[in-house]
């Protein structure tokens, strides 16, 4: 008897969103398993990373890359094993990370995917604090935020795949460290896990007050990461000379229309003109060559227990289109993966 024909599942974008995705803008499609052809492998997707910039990607607006094309797989960066080669130096078994989107099974060149160090400790670390986000964190913070002893760094979505190690990376360079998360789990595991030295709630009717109470000496750089009621609230603590990364705007992703009530862009950059305020924006892309000099101190600091680092791992690819809706509403608890195959 033949075995079963082995199927791709794969999800395409099947239409764009208004405001926050829902589950019919996605559709699951079933294919044959493609073949590699020469110079090319065929992958098979054992982690699949699901990150806030996804929602950008659903929008038809021009951006730094192009949006996913309606009927086109969904993007997203995996961990994947190699089950065909027709590329020298790559054999059936290595385990690569690759942009092969929301399937089973993609069909790369060579050049498109990176081997992984046989030494991580987990294979989905390299969706996270050994991969691009722990790379974010790693040159928002030193290279744009350039912390120095004894000043105070505020992050938001603080115990993310980023914010929580742009907290850790803080402590480390001794600053006073304060995140801003969603309720009071995560602002407990902030404090008594991370090693912040405060953590507010974005969702408490106080968080401005909080905040100042938890930065008397207001703050020297601010890693933004969500927009929103957390910006607001750092705006009047901002000091002289403070820098403000800008990493992500997560708070405002699923806007599909100007918020109504004051604009606080005049507050905002009033601010930045009298204190002399550095805000950069920047994007990981541009940051690559750092890559050398991230693997070896993230290395060196997870394997001291230096950095904790929390994943929310979802079982089945099915599951991914409720876990980016559920994302972008702070459902996750720590760096969000889908296993997809293996364990
Ligand atoms: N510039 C770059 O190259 C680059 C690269 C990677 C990531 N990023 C950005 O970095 C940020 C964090 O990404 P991540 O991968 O680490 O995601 P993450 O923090 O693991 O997950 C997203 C988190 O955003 C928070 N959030 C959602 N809605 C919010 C709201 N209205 N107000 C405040 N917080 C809200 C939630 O945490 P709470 O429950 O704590 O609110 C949620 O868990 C995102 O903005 C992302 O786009 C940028």
């Amino acid at each position: 008897m033949n075995a079963p024909q082995a199927i791709n599942r794969r999800f395409i974008l099947a239409r764009r969103p208004r405001g926050e995705p829902t589950l019919g803008d996605f559709t699951l499609e079933k294919h044959p398993v493609p073949t590699a052809g020469p110079g090319q492998l065929l992958l098979r997707t054992r982690y699949l990373s699901l990150d806030p910039y996804m929602r950008g990607r659903m929008n038809d607006v021009p951006s730094y890359v192009p949006p996913v094309a309606l009927g086109e797989v969904m993007t997203g960066q995996t961990v994947s094993v190699v089950e065909a080669s027709n590329v020298e130096g790559f054999e059936v078994g290595d385990l690569v990370t690759a942009v092969a989107g929301w399937q089973d099974y993609a069909v790369l060149d060579a050049k498109q995917v990176a081997k992984i160090d046989a030494s991580i400790p987990r294979l989905s670390y390299a969706l996270g604090v050994l991969g691009m986000p722990g790379l974010t964190a790693y040159v928002g913070l030193l290279d744009i935020g350039a912390p120095k002893a004894g000043e105070t760094v505020v992050v938001g979505a603080a115990t993310g795949a980023v914010g929580s190690v742009v907290g850790q990376i803080a402590k480390i360079k001794g600053c006073r460290v304060v995140g801003v998360a969603g309720g009071a789990e995560k602002c407990d595991y902030a404090v008594r896990t991370l090693g912040f030295d405060a953590c507010v709630d974005h969702r408490d009717a106080g968080l401005r007050e909080a905040l100042a109470a938890a930065c008397p000496k207001g703050i020297d750089v601010y890693f933004e990461n969500v927009g929103g009621a957390t910006l607001a609230a750092v705006v009047p603590l901002l000091n002289i000379g403070a820098r403000v990364p800008v990493c992500g705007l997560v708070a405002w992703y699923n806007l599909d229309k100007l918020p109504e009530g004051v604009d606080r862009t005049p507050q905002f950059l009033t601010q930045v003109l009298k204190k002399r305020i550095k805000v950069q924006g920047f994007i990981v892309f541009d940051h690559y060559q750092r890559m050398p000099d991230f693997h070896k101190d993230m290395s060196a600091w997870l394997q001291e227990g230096r950095i904790k680092y929390r994943e929310e791992v979802l079982d089945d690819l099915e599951s991914a289109p409720q876990g980016l809706i559920g994302l972008l509403r702070g459902e996750n608890f720590g760096k969000l993966v889908v296993r997809v195959s293996g364990s």
